[in-house]
C-alpha cells in the first residue's frame, strides 16, 4: 500500500492502529449477521483513525522510547472510534449524506431506520468496552456522547439562521466535535495511570485540536470537492448549517449578497454561487487564522509535557491539519500504513 501522509507518526503507532482495526471488527460481531455486515460498513471503509491515535499517543506520552501500547489502551481507543462511529452514522442521516469515507453511508445503503439503530449499537459496544475500563472511562464516554448530543442540537437550532454568532458555533462545535478529542486523549492518560497534570494537559489539547479540526472540516465543505472528501462537499450550506467561514463571510462587505441567496431549498446554482462568494471573499482567511489560534493552543497545552516520541507526534499534528486545507488533501488511514 502506499504510504502517504499519517495524521501522527509514532514509531509504534501502525502496528498499535492494525491492533485497533481487528480489535474494531471483533467488536461490532454479533449474533445477528446483518447487524454485523451494517455496523462494521464504515470499518472497511477507512478513515484517518484520528481518535484511536489520540488515545495511544496520549498513553504513551512519558515514554521516552514510544513502545508499543498496552492491550487495555487498544480497548479504549476502539472505543473512542465506535462512539465516532456511532455519532458518524447519525450525523449522515440527520445530513441526508449519502457518501462517508469514499463509500455509499449507511443510510443510503440500508435506509435511516437500520443506520439510526446500528449506530446506536456502535455506541452500546463503545459503552460495554468502557465499562471494562473502570467507572471512569465509563462516565467519560457517557458524559462525552451527551455532550455530542448537545453540539448537535445546538447546530440544527440554528439551522439557516445566518444571524448566528460565532460564540454559538463555537458552543455546537465544542460539543459535537471537540469533547471527543478531548475524550480521546483523556482514555489514553487514565487507562495508562497518567498523573493528573499529564491527564489535563492532554485533555486541553484535544479539546484545542478539536477546535480546529472542526474548523478546518468546515472550511474544506467549502473549498473541498466530494472526490477528495470522500464525502458530500458543500453539504453545509444546502443543509442550513452555516459555519464559520460562513458567517465570517455574512459579517463581511459580501454579506448582504450572501444572504440574499442562502436560505432552505438552496438550488445547485445558488449553492455554487454563495461557494464563490464565500471563496473570494476574506471568511476563509480569517477561519483560517481562526482555525491557527486553536492549533497553537493545542501546540501551547503540550509545552510542559516530556519531550518524548509521542508529544512530538501530537506537536506535527496540530501543524498537519492546517496543512489539509493548504493541499485540500484528506490523508486516510487506508493509504496511511505503510506495507
Ligand atoms: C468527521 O471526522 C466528523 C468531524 C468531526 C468533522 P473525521 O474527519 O475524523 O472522519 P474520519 O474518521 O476520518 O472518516
Ligand atoms: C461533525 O460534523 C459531525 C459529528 C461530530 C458526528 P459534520 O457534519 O461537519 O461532519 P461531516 O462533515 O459530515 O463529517
Ligand atoms: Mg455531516
Ligand atoms: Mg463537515
Amino acid at each position: 500500500m502506499v504510504t502517504t501522509d499519517p495524521v501522527l507518526v509514532l514509531p509504534s503507532l501502525s502496528a498499535d492502529l492494525d491492533r485497533v482495526e481487528e480489535r474494531l471488527q471483533a467488536e461490532v460481531r454479533c449474533d445477528l449477521d446483518f447487524l454485523s455486515t451494517v455496523a462494521r460498513h464504515l470499518i472497511g471503509a477507512g478513515g484517518k483513525r484520528i481518535r484511536p491515535g489520540l488515545t495511544i499517543a496520549a498513553a504513551g506520552i512519558a515514554d521516552p522510547e514510544g513502545g508499543s501500547c498496552s492491550d487495555d489502551v487498544v480497548a479504549g481507543a476502539v472505543a473512542v472510534e465506535l462512539v465516532h462511529m456511532g455519532s458518524l452514522y447519525h450525523d449522515d442521516v440527520i445530513d441526508g449524506a449519502t457518501t462517508r469515507r469514499n463509500v455509499a453511508s449507511v443510510n443510503a445503503t440500508w435506509g435511516n431506520a437500520t443506520a439510526i439503530l446500528a449506530g446506536d449499537f456502535l455506541l452500546a459496544r463503545a459503552s460495554q468496552l468502557a465499562a471494562n475500563l473502570g467507572t471512569e472511562v465509563a462516565g467519560l464516554l457517557a458524559a462525552t456522547i451527551g455532550r455530542l448530543c448537545e453540539g448537535q442540537i445546538r447546530e440544527y437550532q440554528d439551522a439557516f439562521n445566518c444571524d448566528r454568532t460565532v460564540h454559538d458555533y463555537e458552543l455546537s462545535i465544542t460539543g459535537k466535535t471537540a469533547s471527543l478529542l478531548a475524550a480521546s486523549c483523556r482514555v489514553g492518560a487514565i487507562v495508562a495511570g497518567l498523573p493528573p497534570v499529564l491527564t489535563e494537559a492532554l485533555a486541553d489539547f484535544g479539546h484545542s485540536y478539536g477546535m480546529a479540526f472542526q474548523i478546518v472540516d468546515d472550511i474544506l465543505d467549502v473549498i473541498s470537492t466530494e472526490d477528495m472528501l470522500g464525502k458530500p462537499a458543500g453539504h453545509d450550506l444546502r443543509e442550513g448549517n452555516y459555519t464559520l467561514p460562513v458567517l465570517l463571510t455574512v459579517q463581511s462587505p459580501a454579506g448582504e449578497r450572501l444572504r440574499s441567496i442562502l436560505g432552505p431549498g438552496l438550488s445547485p446554482a445558488d449553492a455554487a454561487l454563495a461557494r464563490r462568494i464565500i471563496r473570494s471573499g476574506s471568511g476563509i482567511m480569517e477561519a483560517y487564522a481562526a482555525a491557527s489560534v486553536w492549533a497553537d493552543r493545542a501546540a501551547s497545552a503540550l509545552t510542559d509535557l516530556p519531550d518524548t516520541p509521542a508529544a512530538e507526534a501530537l506537536r506535527a499534528a496540530a501543524d498537519h491539519l492546517l496543512g489539509r486545507v493548504g493541499s485540500s488533501e484528506i490523508s486516510d488511514r487506508s493509504g496511511a500504513v505503510a506495507d
